[in-house]
């Protein structure tokens, strides 16, 4: 019964040829369509330290002057050194799509003598993004949301040669437990191919070292064998190697954007050179929704399980579990009012222990009261016996000298009374 029951329910579960053409084929345009005509938002962050190349590389990624001098001083016409934390949002648009993207940068991240929590600032961004969208959320009228959060995080590596930073280590931390996190190794053509290849073993060492989470991209197709060796490529690129250039130089006819030297030209887009154009695919063209995707499933969900917790309404261990909020918030409600039942039966026990300790007390004073009074009745007979034996004594010893001496107290008594009223 049971095979034919499972033979059944496969039979269900593949699905039906149907004869003609009903048009349900069509919904994946129409969700095409709705989604070009929404557009897309993306936002991108980028933390490093001044003159590492950031401005250079967004401008390079986008192709488009997303940074220009005015809007963006540079590090020697900044006047503030603190860290501050700026977002410039563009419209771009390629192909009749529309792309609102968010590029939000740390001017300032690095730059002080004492650098300590120099990267709170960034994390607070980060929080009031995701606290925006938790606010909209629970709005009784939602509309569209506008999703301002940070998608990703692209983390400048100098290229010292010399490994993390201990200011790296400490804010990669503190990052990837917030946003998608993909480190990338700033100015990559002041390295050799070897120091790189050194390089990129040794910061792969530190992050594994201290249990940084950095972005783990998923093949986009996982039963894709071509697909999941194309993403193994990309994780192999991990930290990527980048080089950014905002200059078109012309070689063998052909326009390529790079940067040149005497002694050569850096063709960035060039996968030999360096890894910027594997970064480009993978944040734009490959991994964009699944960037989207996992800061709204996992880091944003971290954090509204976090606001709840601290309300109250979410158990930290069901934080751990994929457990729907709104069962999860019954399952707290049930295990607090069984937490307060538990806690009215202990302490209705305390109480009864305590007036059973009262009534024992009582009685103990009393018994001990009725002891005292037994004993004190006892001592004051024996006083009553004893001087009634000493009267007693006196008495005979009186009668004995009124024998002897044929006179009687009490004669002798009333004589002295008149003898002295007289
Ligand atoms: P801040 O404005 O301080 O935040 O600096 P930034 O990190 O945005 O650096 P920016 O893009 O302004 O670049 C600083 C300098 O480095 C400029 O002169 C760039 O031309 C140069 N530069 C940018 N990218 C690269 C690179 O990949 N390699 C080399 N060698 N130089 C680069």
């Amino acid at each position: 019964q049971e095979k034919e029951q499972q033979q059944k329910s496969q039979k269900r579960q593949k699905p039906m040829e149907i004869a003609g053409y009903v048009g349900f084929a069509n919904l994946p345009n129409q969700v095409h369509r709705k989604a070009v005509l929404r557009g897309f938002e993306f936002t991108l962050m980028v933390v490093g330290a001044s003159g590492l190349g950031k401005s250079t590389l967004i401008n390079s990624m986008f192709l488009a002057d997303i940074y220009n001098a005015e809007q963006y001083p540079g590090p020697t016409l900044r006047k503030k050194k603190t860290i501050e934390v700026e977002a410039t949002k563009v419209m771009l648009k390629e192909n009749g799509v529309n792309l609102t993207l968010t590029v939000v940068d740390t001017p300032g991240f690095g730059d002080a003598v004492d650098n300590s929590n120099c990267w709170l600032p960034i994390l607070e961004y980060v929080d009031s993004k995701y606290e925006e969208y938790l606010t909209a959320e629970s709005q009784v009228y939602r509309k569209t949301i506008s999703d301002n959060r940070v998608h990703c995080c692209l983390y400048f590596i100098a290229p010292s040669g010399h490994g993390l930073r201990p200011l790296d280590i400490a804010c990669m931390q503190s990052l990837s437990e917030k946003v998608n996190l993909v480190p990338v190794i700033a100015k990559a053509d002041t390295m050799t191919l070897d120091e790189l290849h050194l390089f990129k073993k040794q910061i792969r060492n530190e992050i594994a070292q201290h249990k940084i989470k950095t972005y783990d991209f998923p093949a986009t197709l996982e039963d894709d064998a071509e697909e999941s060796k194309d993403t193994q490529n990309l994780r192999n690129r991990v930290p990527f190697a980048v080089v950014g250039a905002n200059t078109i130089i012309e070689l063998d006819g052909k326009k390529v954007r790079g940067r040149r030297y005497p002694w050569g030209l850096v063709e960035i887009e060039n996968l030999t050179h360096c890894d910027f154009i594997a970064l480009r695919n993978m944040v734009i063209r490959t991994h964009l929704q699944n960037l989207k995707d996992v800061t709204n499933n996992v880091h944003y969900e971290n954090y509204r399980c976090r606001k709840l917790s601290e309300l109250g309404l979410v158990d930290s261990k069901a934080r751990l579990s994929n457990k729907n909020p709104l069962t999860q918030m019954e399952e707290s409600k049930r295990e607090h009012e069984q937490k307060m039942k538990k806690m009215e039966a202990e302490m209705e026990q305390i109480f009864d222990m305590k007036v059973k300790e009262k009534i024992q007390k009582l009685k103990d004073s009393e018994l001990e009261m009725a002891r005292r009074h037994e004993e004190c009745k006892k001592a004051l007979e024996l006083e009553i016996h004893e001087l009634d034996n000493k009267r007693r004594e006196f008495e005979r010893e009186k009668k004995e000298w009124e024998d002897v001496n044929h006179v009687s107290l009490e004669d002798l008594r009333r004589q002295s009374l008149g003898t002295n009223n007289s």
